[in-house]
């Protein structure tokens, strides 16, 4: 029997999200019915709204997201009813190349459910990174619940699915922080101070914070960065240097995606070291920068996507050190709120003091 459930729909560019009857279908095979108990408000539920990602209207937002598995269609063996998960963005194929040399975030073969869940006239819905969690059920597949301790409460666990993990992952997975390193961070939003949390997990000897807001900052601080930096005052790049015995920080990461900080992040880096561009830019930017300056480059320039995560490595053992009380993820959680409180939380989301506002299921 399909499932009637709320959720959250925009249904037109720009215009404000409500809260509708939706329709969830049985999981067909390879797929899941999840039970949300928790799901983050991200940037990216907010684009999706605005248009920004791409016309596919009506969309099911929400994609940050912990629940507990409540039905699976034929075939599925990974997961059972009652397993709580956390949701990562698609279901990855295990086989292609990009997935046996190890970098699953580039698998040519992706998939989320092949059932679509409707509004009440039947009107197909496009679930938001391919999961659709402000709502009390979402149809997924099965590849994309990864299975964690249910001890973890599930407004933290949520957080994993998504910019959480983007920002631990360029730390101890794209940048490869290791013990005694240096790293600094530019841009301490909820994706920079993941990173920040995630060099000090790795065991950075330094961890710089930069950023334009001296309340970013200070909650930057608050996650273990050993130092801070106000870039409209100081230039960081210098400032940097001087911090690292005028080296350079042995990973730079870059979590805001405009020029001006790229290059910053290009110039702070040890010359053997590794930046790790995490902030997304828009198409129209670009950056010049002279040519011998990126010959000399000794070091790396990567991209990190998803935090370069396999949920089924990285979900379980993230949770496990949360559980032990070595990774705060709790202080992610500024606020929770209900299912009709999403836009409210869209309006605030730039106001400094919300790193996270997460609906309650
Ligand atoms: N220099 C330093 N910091 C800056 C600058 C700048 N020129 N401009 C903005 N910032 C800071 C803001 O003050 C804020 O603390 O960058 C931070 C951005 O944080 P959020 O807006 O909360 O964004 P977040 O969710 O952390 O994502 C950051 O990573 O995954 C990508 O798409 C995401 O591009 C985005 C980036
Ligand atoms: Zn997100
Ligand atoms: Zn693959």
């Amino acid at each position: 029997m399909p499932h009637h459930v709320r959720g959250v729909i925009a249904r037109a560019k720009g215009e404000p999200v409500a809260v509708e009857t939706i329709v969830v279908p049985d999981p067909g095979p390879g797929e899941a019915v999840v039970k949300v108990q928790a799901c983050g408000v991200c940037h990216t539920d907010l684009h999706y709204r605005d248009g920004g990602i791409n016309d596919d209207f009506p969309f099911l937002l929400g994609h940050e997201a912990a629940g507990v598995v409540e039905e699976v269609g034929p075939g599925v063996t990974d997961v059972e009813p009652g397993d709580f998960v956390i949701l990562n963005w698609r279901a990855v194929c295990g086989r292609c190349r990009a997935c046996r040399r190890g970098r699953p975030q580039y698998c040519f073969d992706t998939h989320n459910a092949a059932q679509k869940m409707t509004l009440l006239d039947g009107t197909e819905l496009s679930p938001a990174l391919g999961i659709g969690a402000f709502a009390e059920k979402t149809l997924v597949a099965a590849g994309q619940c990864t299975k964690v301790d249910p001890a973890a409460s599930p407004a933290a666990a949520g957080l994993l699915g998504c910019g959480v993990m983007a920002g631990i992952g360029a730390a101890i997975n794209t940048g490869n922080v290791g013990r005694g390193d240096t790293v600094a961070v530019i841009g301490c939003g909820g994706v920079g101070d993941a990173a920040i949390l995630g060099s000090h997990l790795a065991g950075a000897a330094k961890v710089i914070a930069v950023d334009i807001d001296d309340r970013k900052l200070a909650t930057a601080k608050s996650l273990g960065a050993t130092h801070t930096v106000n870039s409209k005052e100081t230039d960081p790049v210098e400032a940097i240097r001087e911090l690292t015995g005028g080296f350079g920080a042995d990973t730079v990461i870059e979590a805001v995606g405009r020029p001006e900080t790229y290059r910053q992040a290009f110039y702070a880096r040890d010359l053997a070291g590794t930046v790790v561009l995490v902030g997304v830019p828009t198409p129209e930017m670009t950056l010049e920068l002279p040519l011998l300056d990126v010959f000399g480059c000794g070091g790396a320039l990567k991209s990190s996507w998803y935090g370069d995560c396999l949920p089924s490595r990285d979900f379980p053992m993230l949770i496990d050190l949360y559980l032990q009380g070595r990774l705060d993820l709790d202080a992610f959680v500024t606020e929770t709120i209900a299912l009709d409180e999403v836009e409210k939380a869209f309006e605030r989301m730039h106001d400094g003091d919300v790193l996270r506002s997460v609906v309650m299921l």
